[in-house]
């Protein structure tokens, strides 16, 4: 096909040879099929800010650095300048999220460079070579649904173990091939430690698993992975292979708070008795 024209410079710079195919149009991106040498890989070219619908919200932004004070007082402003910093920041976001991910051993597609909006990385394709569905295209066996989803839990404990939230994870950004399932889109993702929202976007994520895939398992809707998860994250305790129930023990009885403040002033109490004690000692 013809070569659309922002992917033309990555032709000139000697990126990739040859554009096959478009794959799709999604909100944030489009999407193609491209020849780098012998390898065939996918090419994500980034809209224009204002072309963009959602995701850019401020939520995702929170925690997010940029490189200078300069830059960040542009984004404020959202001065020209400003809208292609918060612009790079956003698609930044996607190829770092990816590169750590990648590196921890999370099955997304490997990156191989960001130029000019477009992100270049390898296309996830089946066995005959087909480029992968999405999760949402594929009609599931109840013991199908079991394995992807125990594998797709899996995955964000990974994540979240290399301290990241996907932020948009749902059966239409999760591509399906023999291995398994692969997690795409990330330009939302977000660091689990340094946004106050995390906690919400990994129990979202983590739903929108259980929702799907409990129409395929409906013993799945009564899970509650989100929440250990994060407790254990929290509690410092989460590791790529601990073995998790989908049960969080509810605290048995309310807690009496009379009881407690009992306790606060027997132990204020006690420390005043000691306290006049030693006075009497030393006088
Ligand atoms: N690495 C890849 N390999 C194969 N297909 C891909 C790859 N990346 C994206 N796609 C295809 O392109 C579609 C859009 O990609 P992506 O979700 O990253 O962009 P988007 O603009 O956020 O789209 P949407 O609005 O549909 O979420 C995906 O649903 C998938 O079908
Ligand atoms: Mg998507």
């Amino acid at each position: 096909m013809k070569t659309p024209k922002r992917l033309q410079a990555l032709v000139d710079e000697g990126m990739m040879d040859e554009v096959l195919s478009q794959l799709m149009s999604g909100k944030e991106a489009t999407v193609y099929v491209v020849r780098c040498g012998d390898q065939i890989r996918c090419a994500k070219m980034y809209k224009e800010a204002g072309q963009r619908s959602f995701k850019q919200a401020a939520a995702y932004q929170e925690g997010r650095t940029v490189k200078n004070s300069r830059q960040a007082r542009a984004m404020q402003k959202g001065s020209k300048y400003g809208r292609k910093m918060q612009e790079e920041v956003w698609q930044n976001a996607e190829v770092d999220a990816l590169y750590k991910l990648a590196d921890a051993g999370v099955r997304v597609p490997k990156p191989h460079i960001c130029f000019e909006g477009v992100l270049l990385m390898d296309l996830v394709s089946t066995e005959d070579g087909q480029v992968a569905p999405r999760l949402n295209d594929v009609n599931l066996s109840h013991a199908q649904a079991l394995v992807y989803h125990e594998e797709l839990i899996q995955q964000v404990v990974l994540m979240l173990c290399a301290g990241i939230v996907h932020g948009d994870l749902s059966e239409f950004n999760i591509l399906l091939n023999e291995q398994g399932p692969v997690i795409i889109d990330l330009p939302q993702a977000v660091n689990a430690a340094g946004n106050m929202g995390a906690a919400a976007m990994l129990y979202r994520d983590v739903d929108n698993l259980k929702n799907y895939f409990s129409q395929f398992a409906p013993e799945l809707a009564l899970t509650q992975y989100g929440k250990e998860i994060w407790q254990l994250y929290v509690a410092g305790l989460l590791r790529p292979d601990t073995v998790l129930t989908g049960i969080v023990a509810e605290a048995k009885r309310p807690v009496d708070v009379h009881a407690v403040i009992e306790e606060i002033e027997l132990a204020r109490l006690e420390a005043e008795a000691e306290l006049q004690r030693r006075l009497i000692q030393t006088n």
